[in-house]
């Protein structure tokens, strides 16, 4: 794993650094494999970096979306990261259709979906049994209780090791979520850390020891390379 940890001096700065940093991401994956496969992440942190890729000039056929959790929630609910990401980027660009890969959530039952979906992702990758995707680019943000995706601290959705896609646990709420081990496979993850609330659990998160089942994010440990974007107000206690 290679880390990298900034500190931007605020929102517009990390928003304008998580933009270059994807943008070099997706053209190098187009130039190297063809496409490039992302997923996105919810919340108010990633946006407006959505609303900046949406002006740029890509091969949006090139480019499959996805998403590393969902509310179980319908896509025309106001609480959908698919709504969000669309509404910013994905309905205001030329992606072909297919190319958008949400997370179903209409099946009323979310282990049914998160199956559905580990089989989209299984024969979209082309993976055999066993085997876990490798995406070109992660996008996460992280709560101030340290969670990040929807892997909240003390749940069963930390512990999942053999499957892609499982069901978290919001304060009792389902989620669907990408699991542990399907992050950590990424070529790039990039965490986006906004606001001074964030500050305890991020030191959690950088210490030498600490937790994992109280700070998820800990967990995120990937193969290739993992980006912490941070402004200064969230990262005011980062040694960096
Ligand atoms: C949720 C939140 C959450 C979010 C982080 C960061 O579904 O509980 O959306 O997962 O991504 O709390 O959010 P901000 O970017 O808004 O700080």
């Amino acid at each position: 794993m290679l880390k990298f940890v900034e500190i931007l001096e605020d929102k517009p700065k990390l928003v304008n650094r998580s933009f270059d940093i994807t943008i070099e991401k997706i053209k190098a994956a187009i130039a190297a494999r063809g496409q490039c496969t992302i997923a996105l992440a919810g919340g108010s942190t990633p946006k407006p970096l959505y609303q900046a890729i949406k002006d740029t000039d890509l091969p949006w056929d090139k480019i499959h979306v996805f998403w590393g959790d969902e509310r179980y929630v319908s896509p025309d609910s106001d609480q959908s990261n698919q709504k969000m990401a669309r509404e910013a980027w994905l309905n205001l660009v030329d992606m072909p259709a297919e190319n958008i890969h949400p997370m179903p959530t209409g099946a009323k039952d979310p282990t049914v979906d998160a199956a559905n979906h580990e089989r989209e992702l299984k024969e979209f990758f082309e993976l055999e049994n066993g085997e876990f995707p490798v995406f070109d680019l992660i996008l996460l943000g992280m709560g101030d209780d340290g969670h990040t995706a929807s892997l909240f601290p003390h749940t069963e959705a930390l512990e999942v090791s053999d499957r892609l896609v499982t069901v978290g646990n919001k304060d009792g709420e389902p989620r669907l979520t990408f699991t542990v081990p399907l992050i950590n496979n990424a070529r790039c993850t990039m965490f986006l850390v906004a606001g001074e609330n964030k500050q305890p659990a991020l030191e959690q998160i950088f210490a030498s020891n600490a937790d994992e089942k109280n700070y998820p994010a800990r967990l995120i440990q990937p193969k290739g390379e993992l980006w912490w974007l941070l402004d200064r107000a969230a990262g005011a206690k980062i040694n960096n």
